[in-house]
C-alpha cells in the first residue's frame, strides 16, 4: 500500500479518535517472503516527530544525555511507528509494542506489535544512522554499526570473536581491519536480535562467515540449537557497516530511504 492520505480519522480503542497525518508517506506495499530495510540518516531531525512517540518512549528519550542520542532514538522510533503504520493501516501513536523475552518471560525480549502480528521488525542505531527492517511472516533482526577503530580491547575482542576469527581479523591493516570487525559483529549481533538474546549469548559462541566471504551462519552456539538464519549484509554508507538475519526463510531485501517522510512527518 502506498499511503497518500489526506487526513484520515481512524477511531482507536479507549473511545478516542486519533488523527493520521495528511503527510504523503511513499511506502511500497509489502508481501510475504519481502523485507523492507528503511534508513534515516541524523542530518536532519525533525523535533516535532516526538509526538509520535509513547509515553514509554518520550521517558526513555528525557533520559538520554547526550543530543546525539537524543536524535537516533527518537528517528529510530518514529520511524519505525511510520512504517508500521502504512503496513498495518492504523494511526502510527495507536500502535503498541511488547518486549518479553520468548525465553525467560522478563522485559528485555525482542521488541513485538502488541497484540501480535504477522510483521515482524528490528530496530538499530548508530553513528549517524537509525535503521528498521519489517517482514511479514519472518522474524528479522538488524544491526548497523559505526565504524571506529577501538578494538584494540582484548576481552572486547574475545567476547566477539572465535580464535580462527581472529586470525582472520588479524589479516587485515588498518581501516580494513575496523571494518571486518564490525562486519563479524553485524553478522552475528543481527542473528542475537533475530533470536531475541541479544548479547545475553556471546557473539563468539556461534561462527559466521568471513567478512570477504558471501554472508552465512555457519556454527550456532549449543543455546540455540536447530534454528535456521539466513544472513545479508546492508549498504549502511559511508562509515557504517549494517547486517540483516532472518530465522526462517530466504528473503527479498530491499532499502529504502526516509529522511524525507521523516521531515514531511
Ligand atoms: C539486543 C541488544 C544486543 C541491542 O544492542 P545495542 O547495541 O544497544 O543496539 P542496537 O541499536 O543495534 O539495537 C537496539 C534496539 O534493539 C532492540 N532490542 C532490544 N532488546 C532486544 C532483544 N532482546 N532482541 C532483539 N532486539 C532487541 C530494541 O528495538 C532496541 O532499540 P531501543 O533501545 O531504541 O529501544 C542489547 O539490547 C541486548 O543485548 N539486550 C539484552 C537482551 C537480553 O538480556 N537477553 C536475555 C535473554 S534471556
Ligand atoms: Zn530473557
Amino acid at each position: 500500500m502506498t499511503l497518500e492520505t489526506a487526513l484520515i480519522r481512524k477511531d482507536v480503542g479507549g473511545g478516542g479518535s486519533l488523527i493520521m497525518s495528511s503527510q504523503a508517506y511513499a511506502i511500497p506495499p509489502i508481501a510475504a517472503g519481502q523485507c523492507q530495510v528503511w534508513w534515516a540518516t541524523t542530518t536532519a531531525v525533525p523535533p516535532g516527530l516526538v509526538r509520535l512517540l509513547d509515553a514509554g518512549e518520550r521517558e526513555r528519550l528525557s533520559r538520554l544525555y547526550r543530543e546525539e542520542d537524543r536524535a537516533l532514538f527518537l528517528m529510530a522510533h518514529a520511524l519505525t511507528r511510520i512504517v508500521l503504520s502504512a503496513h498495518l493501516e492504523m494511526d502510527p501513536r495507536a500502535i503498541r509494542f511488547s518486549n518479553i523475552c520468548r525465553y525467560c518471560g522478563a522485559q528485555h525480549g525482542k521488541p513485538q506489535i502488541d497484540p501480535p502480528s504477522a510483521l515482524d521488525f528490528s530496530i538499530s542505531h548508530s553513528g549517524q544512522r537509525a535503521v528498521v527492517a519489517v517482514a511479514p511472516g519472518a522474524i528479522v533482526g538488524v544491526d548497523v554499526e559505526c565504524v571506529t577503530p577501538l578494538w584494540d580491547d582484548s576481552a572486547l575482542l574475545s567476547m566477539m570473536l572465535s580464535n580462527s576469527e581472529k586470525l582472520i581479523v588479524d589479516g587485515f591493516q588498518g581501516r580494513a581491519r575496523d571494518e571486518a570487525l564490525f562486519r563479524y559483529w553485524t553478522r552475528k549481533e543481527a542473528i542475537l536480535k533475530a533470536t531475541g538474546h541479544g548479547l545475553a549469548v556471546s557473539p563468539a559462541s556461534i561462527t559466521v562467515s568471513s567478512p570477504c566471504q558471501a554472508p552465512a551462519l555457519l556454527v550456532w552456539t549449543a543455546e540455540m540449537p536447530g534454528e535456521a538464519a539466513f544472513l545479508y549484509d546492508l549498504d549502511a554508507g559511508p562509515g557504517h557497516v549494517a547486517s540483516l538475519a532472518t530465522l526462517d526463510a530466504e528473503l527479498n531485501i530491499s532499502e529504502h530511504h526516509a529522511n524525507d517522510i521523516l521531515a514531511k512527518s
